[in-house]
């Protein structure tokens, strides 16, 4: 029993704790914490901003505008983050169809991301800017009155962006601005794993380590950072992106057909507007020529790839390799995770695991079985490893703000430094790092750089002998004292990640971003650029160690990222649901500027059944990376490991040969586009006016040529077959990719068998190349030789492309004529006629697609063609031209048959 005094002395105590508690939920630090945000307090009785006067207005349409701000007469103050009373409102016309709307203070000193290399930043434009050529026009209030600003499309009045009766606050830590938003669709605003239309929803900016879908609740953002969206305006269908140009975490508060809210803790107001047209595909490759563009991966990365985590050692891997040889399987890289490593030490080899030769022999690429060595790097560097000794003696650390040491967190290897690729020393040093892991005699020809968030798995830092009492203090100060607002709700902002005082290299030299006034830069500025740096420091030692086309796979990225490296969708469970949302999370990527992108086949957390992970691999063998990797407690799941479902290899091969037959043909789209545009796309690019077509995120196109329609549910697993329903959109005309039938537009279901390959049609109109006449197990095997598959629209008429390059594993070759000094790009089109009942000609003819269009000699022998259309049947047929193979060599060559039906 315990004594009355005992009792006295618990209640006391409980009482101090909750007052204790009580008061420090008052104070607006631990509020913060405990609520999400109290800027509510703030914006309750906020004033608003006059427009006070017009500073400049050009003859293109530019202006700026001087800002103040009138308090609310119950105003309360925001102690932790003053309202900046004096701004300026900046309209500039960048082209005709570009545009930025940008509020500052009157200095314009505050920390933002540079309007250079390798940021983003507007390029010069071609073309007079004058007022009357722009596609738009703006409005703003009169002096003296409460400033709005709006944007609208001239041609059709619908608005881009306006603030029209929404708040705008500009506070030091806390800035929010709304747009209104007529009937719309929205796309993109990421990374998240979510539908491709964007519900209402609240959804948070700030790149995370996480598994999860966002249903529109802060916090469940995934690794990257992309603030952009795509807009397409219901009533007139018009398409149009806006990049918010702003690095620092924040909300977006998304109602449909009615408002967006950004609500940010730093930085300006940064907008940057490009204007499309009914055409998603416009404004999108506007966007990538503002981010400068995407790069592109050397050939063999197209084929696919089999990866785990828990390939412990080299035997497995050796097992993996023969059992890939003995099936039949075709691979073009194996892949090696945080195994391969000596304790988990970046730019080391286990070496007592991962037996040298036996490396060496499944990376030896002159023996036909050899496949590319692609392998992982993280960022965080162990402690007393021989990179951590470098690093310190290079002084390229982030550094802790607390301890003003080096800041450790903590991932694979235990207690880890983190580089910080703002140093001017961090290239040299992450160069020498992988220069090391050559020195092996491996090469490693792919790049993985992953928890780059940076994730760790301690929330903020550890101390170094900390007491107990530190521990609880710094408990509490881990909630971000002077944040008026979480941009992730009530998930901790440092949540697995690093302090948000971390302290950044601010001097001159800097490689990412600059500080002037002595400003020391911190994680809670930069947060957001760490994978971009990573990604940068990563492509720049990757071209010094003799890299010509580079593959970096990075899990963090950014606006901008795409010019140096590719993406996969990060950890996915082994379910129908994760492996529905890869698609959407593609196309995002597309928009994102990293086309080049593939999600987990088979996925990576929890055992997956043999019947998803066969729908896995038919829908993945379609991805611009295809690549299964696995989690290392999950069962395996390499194509042969389900003896008891043998579906699972045998429609795994065929898909994948379907791949390698198309893989020249995937790799063309992505050198034609020449780093702009998407490759990966959902129905409705091609087919706007549509509106059905916008709900089948469950059905992609394949550039404008080819469109899937993959199993995405679960079937009869007693009879092996799922029946699976897909839309054609109105006015499409497609072929069947494996028997030439024509589908129209309608709803299509029939029964798949788990043992199926993946169902793909062409569009009518288009011309798809193909090698279907041998099969390869290696990306580097393909021949010259193509098969043409002609699909003829009702006009008899189609057209492709085909790159008129002999040697795709040469990345010179690639590089010198397709992208240096002219291009490898050859247009082909066909036109059809009956001769006479039943003779139809059909005249191929090869145009370069410019005047400088380079010629290596490469031989079509086959053609497929369908839509042969006489009185209402539709005929397909396939010629064989071995005897007389159409040779491309130059330009203007035309090719004439008769095809005898
Ligand atoms: C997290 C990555 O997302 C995953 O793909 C990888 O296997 C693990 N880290 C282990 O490196």
């Amino acid at each position: 029993m315990l004594s009355k005094s005992k009792i006295c002395v618990i209640l006391g105590s409980l009482l101090a704790i909750i007052g204790v508690l009580f008061l420090l939920y008052k104070s607006d630090d631990i509020s913060v914490y405990v609520q999400g945000h109290r800027i509510n307090k703030f914006t309750k009785h906020a004033g608003h901003y006059i427009m006070s006067s017009v500073e400049k207005e050009s003859d293109d349409g530019s202006f700026s505008v001087i800002l103040k701000w009138k308090p609310g007469i119950l105003e309360q103050e925001l102690k932790i983050s003053p309202v900046l009373k004096d701004l300026r409102a900046t309209f500039k016309v960048d082209a005709n169809n570009e545009c930025e709307f940008k509020i500052t203070d009157l200095q314009d000193s505050r920390f933002q991301l540079p309007e250079n290399e390798p940021f983003p930043f507007t390029k010069q434009r071609q073309g007079t800017k004058d007022k009357e050529s722009n596609l738009f026009e703006t409005e703003i209030s009169q002096v003296g009155q409460k400033f709005y600003f709006e944007l609208r499309r001239k041609q059709t009045q619908e608005i881009i962006f306006s603030t029209r009766n929404h708040p705008i606050y500009f506070t030091d830590k806390y800035l929010e601005i709304s747009t209104n938003l007529d009937e719309s669709m929205i796309f993109g605003l990421g990374d998240r794993r979510t539908d491709f239309i964007i519900k209402s929803g609240k959804y948070s900016f700030w790149t995370s380590d996480a598994v999860k879908i966002d249903d529109g609740t802060p916090g469940n953002q995934l690794y990257g950072f992309h603030p952009m969206y795509l807009r397409r305006d219901i009533k007139s269908n018009q398409f149009h992106v806006t990049l918010f140009r702003n690095a620092y975490g924040h909300q977006v508060d998304y109602k449909q057909h009615s408002h967006l809210t950004y609500k940010c803790i730093g930085g300006n107001i940064d907008f940057k507007f490009f204007i499309g047209d009914s055409n998603p595909e416009t404004s999108i490759k506007l966007y990538h020529n503002y981010i400068n563009g995407w790069v592109l991966h050397p050939f063999w990365v197209q084929g696919f790839h089999q990866c785990r985590w828990g390939y412990k050692n080299s035997d497995q891997l050796m097992d993996v390799w023969n059992s890939y040889n003995k099936y039949n399987i075709p691979l073009d890289s194996l892949w090696t995770d945080i195994d391969y490593m000596y304790k988990y030490q970046d730019f080391t080899i286990d070496f007592e695991k991962f037996n040298l030769q036996q490396m060496q022999q499944i990376y030896n690429l002159s023996d036909p079985n050899g496949v590319h060595w692609s392998s992982i790097v993280d960022v965080g560097i162990a402690l007393e490893s021989d990179a951590a000794y470098r690093g310190i003696d290079m002084n390229v650390f982030i550094q802790s703000g607390r301890t003003n040491k080096t800041f450790i967190g903590k991932v694979w290897p235990g207690e880890t430094y983190f580089p910080d690729f703002n140093h001017p020393n961090s290239t040299d040093y992450w160069y020498e790092g992988l220069k090391n892991l050559t020195s092996f005699g491996l090469q490693q020809d792919g790049i993985w750089i992953d928890m780059n968030e940076f994730d760790s798995f301690v929330s903020g830092e550890i101390i170094p002998n900390q007491t107990i009492m530190d521990k609880i203090l710094d408990y509490l100060a881990i909630a971000p004292p002077s944040l008026p607002f979480n941009p992730l709700g009530m998930e901790q902002i440092d949540h697995k990640t690093l302090s948000l005082s971390a302290k950044h290299y601010s001097g001159e030299n800097a490689l990412l971003v600059n500080a002037t006034n002595n400003y020391t830069i911190t994680q809670y500025d930069v947060h957001n650029l760490n994978g971009f740096g990573e990604g940068l420091a990563t492509y720049r030692a990757a071209k010094r160690l003799g890299r010509k086309l580079t593959f970096i796979l990075s899990r963090s990225t950014m606006f901008g990222s795409g010019r140096y490296v590719q993406h996969w969708n990060g950890d996915a469970d082994s379910t129908w649901e994760y492996m529905r949302y890869s698609i959407p999370a593609i196309m995002n990527f597309n928009m994102y500027g990293i086309p080049f992108n593939g999600d987990d086949i088979c996925g990576l957390f929890q055992d997956v059944t043999a019947e998803l992970c066969a729908r896995w691999q038919q829908l993945g063998s379609l991805y611009p990376f295809s690549r299964n990797h696995n989690g290392d407690n999950s069962i395996s799941q390499e194509p042969y490991a389900f003896p008891d479902s043998p579906y699972v290899l045998s429609s795994t091969i065929k898909t994948l040969n379907i791949r390698y037959q198309l893989l020249k043909f995937y790799y063309h789209l992505f050198v034609k586009a020449n780093g702009a545009g998407t490759i990966f796309r959902p129905l409705f690019w091609q087919y706007p006016a549509d509106n059905q077509a916008y709900q089948q995120d469950m059905q992609f196109m394949i550039g404008d040529y080819l469109m899937a329609a993959p199993v995405m549910e679960q079937g009869d697993e007693s009879q092996q077959v799922t029946y699976s329903c897909f839309y054609v959109p109105q006015n499409a005309v497609f072929y069947d990719f494996y028997n030439q039938t024509q589908i129209k537009s309608g709803k299509y279901c029939q029964n798949i068998s788990f043992d199926a390959v993946v169902p793909l049609y062409i569009r009518a109109g288009k011309i798809v190349h193909i090698q279907d006449k041998t099969t390869v197990l290696r990306s580097r095997f393909l021949d010259n030789t193509f098969t043409l598959m002609v699909a003829l629209n009702e006009d008899s008429f189609a057209e492709g492309s085909i790159l008129t390059i002999n040697d795709y594993n040469d990345d010179n070759n690639i590089i010198t004529n397709c992208q240096e000094s002219g291009n490898c790009v050859a247009n082909i089109l066909a036109k059809g006629q009956f001769k006479s009942t039943n003779i139809f000609e059909l005249t191929l003819q090869v145009e370069s697609e410019s005047n400088n269009t380079n010629y290596q000699t490469i031989y079509v022998d086959k053609l497929i063609v369908s839509g042969i259309s006489q009185n209402g049947e539709i005929y397909s047929k396939t010629i064989y031209l071995d005897q007389k193979p159409f040779v491309i060599d130059r330009d203007n060559i035309t090719y004439q048959l008769e095809i005898q039906l």
